[in-house]
């Protein structure tokens, strides 16, 4: 796996500041953005070599859905046809340990980039979000909620061995446990909360 190396750069920039030193500043040519408007900006490439030349303590937010590594020879089901589940190679498990090293390292470099009150939010399957959750109490964060996502349309367990896989679950954590994340509390939430 490759080394990262921090960079300290200037805080406070405001976000077309942000793009601008990004592109002069980026490891690579790729990072600069593919697509961009007034308060909108896409990068396409390899998360590390984006997030590197962030600030720190600059981002409100992140949602991340993060290789979930099943894609290991088994079968699903789609529209009605067994089908190989392996979606490419970035999805392939390299062992539980390099997984776990990688959630480490692209986690790591959330929390650096997160302003304090900030907030991640994970999803993912039984195949990651144990070792992501791992990842969150180790490095500190302070975790708000585990959301089961609920997927009605799940493809049915073709074997008959087990539950249909019908949910992913969404962890959801703020970089400081002292800090006071923002949450836009509604008559929606309020109902969601009660069940
Ligand atoms: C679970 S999928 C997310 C799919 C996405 N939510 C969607 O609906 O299209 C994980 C994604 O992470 C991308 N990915 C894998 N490794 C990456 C990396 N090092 N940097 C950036 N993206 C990566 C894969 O190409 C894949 O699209």
């Amino acid at each position: 796996m490759k080394k990262y190396t921090v960079k300290i750069v200037e805080p406070n920039l405001v976000f077309d500041d942000l793009v601008k030193y990004i592109s002069i500043n980026g490891v690579q040519r790729s990072i600069r953005p593919t697509f961009k408007t007034d308060d909108f900006v896409l990068y396409n490439g390899d998360i590390l070599e984006v997030m590197i030349s962030f600030p720190d303590n600059y981002v409100d937010m992140i949602f991340a859905d993060p290789p979930y590594n099943l894609s290991n020879g088994g079968v699903t089901c789609h529209a009605g046809r067994m089908v190989s589940v392996n979606k490419g190679k970035w999805d392939k498990s390299k062992g539980f340990e390099e997984d776990l090293k990688f959630h480490e390292i692209w986690i790591s470099e959330c929390k650096r980039v997160l302003k304090p009150e900030g907030t991640i939010w994970i999803s993912g399957t039984h195949h990651s979000i144990y070792q992501c959750g791992f990842i969150l109490q180790k490095l500190n964060f302070h975790i708000l909620n585990d959301i089961d996502w609920f997927k009605p349309n799940a493809a049915p367990n073709l074997a008959c061995t087990t539950f249909a896989h019908s949910h992913e679950t969404l962890l959801w954590a703020r970089k400081d446990k002292k800090a006071r994340n923002i949450f836009n509390w509604s008559n929606e939430e309020r109902k969601i909360s009660r069940g």
